[in-house]
């Protein structure tokens, strides 16, 4: 039986930004509830290691623009790709000299996609494969704007990009393929820069910004896991509160309606992110359907997830145009039809995503979370649905996103 109400662990998406953006204010900035992940402290020492002042207070996290500063060594990112992604961004456009690197699985992920934009905007970048790979030097300064037509939708180009173009001269312009999570425009808007958006079109003019006061809602992705665990398990009712419901980031909402089953959804609040409780329990009728298109990067950190409703699901699940998956902090294709294959799970991969088909009969085995934390976190999911002994290797790599999600799981299987 699962049953309980919880708040999940506060987005990170947001933290970054929140940490991010209030740093380039004209003063002093708070956030309530920022995320403990790992990925957050990073962008919390990054930031530092340039100048800014961060500390914990009563009133909740304060940030205090200082005088920015070059660091004198590397700055590590560790396993984030909005770290590292977002800060080439900010400290190209304020001309700070730095060097970037990361763990084993962010040296391997592409950066090309932020660097490029940047070397267009005037920034002189080397780093290895033609600036592609960590480590990555960059010096930026006197930037210019660009129109710049993303040849990927990713919100972390997008805004490595609009956060270099608020210290570039002219307009600096942004063309997305397809919506992705938009957090970073909705901070700068909300903070009064001079951005203007019109459909896929997304300018910015150099601004001051305004310090702001913000509470991070729980994060979106986290919940989806036990969203998951509610709508398939035999015997569940879950509330989760408080959560972001940002229309960017609730595709997954999508996907489960298209698989023919719902959630109950009751907004809170709006402005500057859509916040509300989520009710999820047990659905018997998922379908198997084909998701692709422009649900993809609304979707995009639940896709693993995926897998696992189309292994209950009745019929085939196709899951399409996610190639982008192939690029996280692992390949999360390969990963989740490799370890799902190994507990007899019928799928199949695909160039751009996989074939799931129902599946009854499962193996008791050891699956690997590929460090990555949320390929470990659906696994131990996938885990909890089937009688069969399941053990997931690599658990600890919930600390990059959500280090108490274990705790969480209990309080609910309690
Ligand atoms: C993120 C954007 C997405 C997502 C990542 C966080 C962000 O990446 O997968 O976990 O905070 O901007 P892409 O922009 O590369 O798609």
């Amino acid at each position: 039986m699962i049953r309980g109400s919880i708040e999940v662990v506060p987005d990170k998406s947001i933290s970054h930004r929140a940490l991010i953006i209030p740093s380039l204010a004209t003063g002093e900035s708070f956030i309530r509830n920022l995320s403990p992940s790992e990925d957050v402290k990073r962008t919390w020492n990054i930031l530092e290691a340039i100048g800014v002042k961060i500390e914990e207070t009563p009133e909740g996290t304060r940030i205090l623009p200082g005088k920015f500063r070059e660091a004198v060594f590397p700055l590590y990112s560790g396993n984030s790709g909005t770290t590292v992604r977002l800060m080439l961004g900010v400290v190209a456009g304020l001309g700070l000299f730095s060097v970037f690197c990361g763990d084993e699985s962010l040296s391997k992920r592409p950066m090309r996609r932020v660097t490029l934009p940047l070397s267009l905007m005037g920034a002189q970048v080397l780093g290895r494969n033609n600036a592609d790979n960590l480590p990555i030097a960059i010096q930026g300064g006197d930037l210019n704007g660009i129109e710049y037509k993303m040849p990927v939708a990713s919100a972390q180009v997008k805004s490595a990009i609009l956060l270099a173009g608020l210290n570039a001269d002219d307009e600096t312009t942004v063309i997305e393929p397809a919506p992705s999570r938009d957090h970073t425009e909705r901070f700068l808007k909300y903070m009064g820069a001079d951005i203007k958006i019109h459909g896929p079109r997304i300018s910015i003019k150099r601004s001051e910004l305004n310090p702001i006061n913000f509470i991070i809602p729980g994060d979106f992705s986290a919940a989806s896991y036990f969203i998951t665990l509610a709508l398939l398990h035999p015997d569940a009712e879950i509330e989760i509160r408080n959560v972001n419901l940002n229309p960017t980031r609730t595709g997954f909402l999508k996907i489960i309606e298209k698989m023919r089953c719902t959630v109950e959804i009751e907004v809170s609040s709006k402005n500057p992110e859509p916040v509300g409780n989520i009710r999820a329990r047990t659905c018997k009728g998922f379908h198997g359907t084909e998701i692709k298109g422009e649900l993809i990067p609304l979707a995009i950190d639940e896709l693993p997830l995926v897998a696992l409703l189309g292994t209950f699901a009745e019929g085939e699940t196709i899951l399409r145009d996610a190639r982008e998956l192939r690029f996280k902090e692992s390949d999360r294709i390969k990963a989740m039809v490799s370890e799902l294959s190994k507990a007899g799970v019928k799928i199949e991969e695909l160039p751009d995503g996989f074939i799931v088909r129902k599946t009854t009969k499962f193996k008791p085995v050891k699956l690997s979370s590929h460090n990555d934390h949320r390929i470990a976190m659906t696994l131990s999911i996938f885990a909890r649905l089937v009688d069969e002994k399941i053990e997931v290797e690599g658990t600890e790599w919930v600390k990059i996103s959500f280090p108490d999600f274990f705790e969480k799981l209990e309080e609910l299987q309690g």
